[in-house]
């Protein structure tokens, strides 16, 4: 590299192209697969537990940060609920939700869906209307205030019974809050799909929205059952489909999205390495992929580090990311008419904030 110390300008001729970084421009996109509660970043961690007068196991940010090693699934869900803890009012839910819109527009994120645990709430005793109108307060302003359109997903954990589901869904309707859709996360090996039929049928009955983690962890199988007796439209992860060549063909000819988080299966070993993701592999056998954070504050990055480490690793072409982001357009719970500005926008046209 030639060496631009001394403030001795180098002719743009000299310059080896291959030397020189040039960051890709971030493209308009929808973030499908966002757990709010992994947004919690430890600095918001420590000041909420300050605020709420909560001791925190951790004495330091940085005792707090060595614990962010995880060997799978299980081990990052035992530390994401444990910090939920100082959540404790509507003030502290919005101050999270207000920290993620706030990174994710920098992110280049135009529209996000964003997935709530209610019951891991209602379980440390916070009332469903605290952590719902804490969320969507923010929510309700989210295009105004950063550029970005946004609905809420109640997700439902698969690791409790589905009656505790199907009374937190109950509780959900009579306050009538503002969710558009359901999902089904938490600890999935062993918590199949079926587990919650009814808890799927009262939802599509209610008009809303249908999505479920599957083939995370958990089989291929996990996510046929998640499109046959849950109805599902979309599927969460759904990387292990790739392990079925039936399956992705079906996947492939009805369009079904998979809302994939790379940097998430890297960091709860679904996958080795980035290197070894199966993103490229997805993206050549014509699946609807989209690239998404999960837990951003948990897993190394928002949607612009994950786009930037596929870059660097898989040298996506600048075809490849366009597909992901128009992917994630279509792919979303948005009016007919949003998409279509999202993807005027993708696609070299104005952005359009109201
Ligand atoms: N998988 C399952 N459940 C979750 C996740 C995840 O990545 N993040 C938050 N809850
Ligand atoms: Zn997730």
């Amino acid at each position: 590299m030639d060496n631009f110390a001394g403030g001795t300008a180098v002719p743009e001729t000299e310059l080896d192209a291959a030397d020189v970084e040039v960051p890709a421009p971030l493209l308009p996109v929808a973030e499908l697969h966002l757990h709010i509660e992994g947004t919690l970043q430890p600095e918001l961690i420590f000041a909420l537990a300050e605020r709420n007068g909560i001791e925190l196991p951790y004495s330091s940010l940085d005792e707090l940060r060595e614990r962010y090693e995880f060997t799978d699934l299980q081990s990052f869900l035992d530390l994401y609920y444990a910090n939920m803890a100082v959540l404790q009012t509507e003030e502290d839910f919005a101050a999270m939700t207000h920290a993620y819109l706030e990174r994710a527009a920098a992110a280049g994120v135009r529209h996000a869906e964003i997935m709530m645990d209610p019951q891991a709430h209602l379980a440390r005793g916070i009332p469903l209307e605290t952590c719902v109108n804490g969320v969507a307060s923010v929510l309700a302003t989210s295009q105004e205030d950063f550029g970005i359109s946004t609905l809420l997903i109640a997700a439902f954990l698969r690791d409790l019974p589905e009656d505790s589901a199907l009374e937190v869904l109950d509780g959900l309707l009579a306050m009538d809050a503002p969710i558009a859709a359901i999902g089904l996360d938490s600890a999935e090996v062993g918590n199949p799909p079926s587990k919650f039929e009814r808890l799927y049928a009262k939802a599509r009955e209610a008009g809303l929205r249908l999505t479920a983690h599957a083939g995370e962890e958990g089989p291929a199988s996990y996510i046929i059952e998640a499109l046959d007796i849950l109805s599902v439209e979309r599927i969460d992860h759904g990387i292990r489909c790739m392990e079925d060549p039936d399956l992705v063909e079906r996947l492939v000819d009805a369009r079904i999205p998979l809302t994939v988080c790379p940097l998430s299966n890297v960091r709860l070993r679904a996958v080795d390495t980035l290197a070894d993701h199966p993103l490229p592999a997805m993206l050549a056998a014509g699946l609807n992929v989209s690239v998404n954070s999960d837990d951003p504050a948990y897993f190394g990055g928002y949607v612009d580090d994950n786009f930037a480490q596929l870059i660097a690793e898989f040298q996506l072409s600048d075809f490849d990311r366009a597909r992901l982001a128009a992917n994630s357009i279509h792919s979303s719970f948005a009016s007919e008419e949003r998409k279509a500005e999202l993807l005027n926008e993708l696609n070299g046209g104005e952005a359009t904030d109201s």
